[in-house]
């Protein structure tokens, strides 16, 4: 068995946004994250509260305004982190096909044509869009495209994945449908995956570990849940409505 390792340590993490000097307010303020290599974790809490800041401090897109956060990743010719948009209508290009999405970020960093092919075609196959390759964006259902976005993702191989609420605009059954999907995914590629969402249930049919984080202004991670129930997870067992209630009653307590 591999030693279990850290992927992301966040110690005492703290973002203020400046738009009155005198009193900053703190979006964040003290919050502490240990997530495991290959582990699924979810950041789950209400809209407003500062998931979105976090994940984007996680993915170098905002900088901590205090505290020390530490990244640890093996793969030393990429940043290591890949970020899955809520709206794949504005990640897509919609001037290029499926194929063509995906391969983006290989063409960038001057990958041959032919391997650029091969990984485009393996990808295609992992998230289920064999038949689409040669179609565009708008011509793909919402989940669909949602498919070529991750796909486009794990094509330059990122070990952690951060997705910010990548289900939230698609209809109920497409949702189920790619939830699945994404733990087929994870258990295939053995990924670091932080997914953001305010939805228990789904925080609950993801995750191994869920961080609750408290309502806004310094918001911070309250408590951390494991999930101890079997992938893939029944719904309509009473183990997992024991899960539902248990996370529930965290976010009874803020009176949300
Ligand atoms: N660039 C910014 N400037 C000022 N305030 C911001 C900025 N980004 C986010 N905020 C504020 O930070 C809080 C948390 O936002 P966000 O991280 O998007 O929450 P969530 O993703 O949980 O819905 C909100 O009150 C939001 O208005
Ligand atoms: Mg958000």
């Amino acid at each position: 068995m591999p030693a279990i390792a850290d992927a992301i340590i966040l110690k005492n993490g703290a973002k203020t946004f400046q738009q009155d000097e005198d009193s900053p307010t703190y979006v964040l303020k003290g919050v502490d994250l240990t997530i495991e290599k290959g582990q699924f974790y979810i950041l789950l809490g209400p809209s407003g509260c500062g998931k979105s800041t976090l994940l984007n401090i996680i993915a170098g897109f905002l900088e901590l305004s205090e505290g020390n956060l530490e990244i640890v990743t093996s793969n030393t010719n990429r940043d290591g982190r890949g970020f899955v948009f809520q709206s794949a209508d504005s990640a897509l290009f919609p001037w290029l096909t499926v194929e063509e999405n995906i391969a983006f970020g290989l063409k960038m960093k001057k990958v041959p044509t032919e391997e650029r092919k091969k990984i485009a075609e393996h990808y295609i196959k992992l998230t289920g869009l064999t038949g689409h390759a040669k179609k565009f964006p708008d011509n793909l259902s919402g989940g669909m495209k949602q498919r070529v976005q991750l796909a486009r993702v794990l094509a330059n191989e990122p070990e952690i994945l951060l997705m910010d609420e990548p289900f939230g605009a698609l209809d109920a059954m497409t949702r189920r449908s790619m939830q699945n999907e994404l733990i087929r995914i994870w258990r295939e590629t053995n990924k670091t995956i932080i997914f953001v969402t305010h939805d228990i249930q789904e925080a609950i049919i993801l995750g191994q570990k869920i961080g609750i984080m408290s309502v806004g202004p310094s918001s911070k991670i309250t408590t951390t849940y494991d999930v101890k129930l079997s992938y893939p997870r029944d719904l309509t067992t009473a183990e997992f409505n024991d899960c539902y209630r248990r996370v529930q009653a965290h976010f009874e307590d803020y009176g949300i």
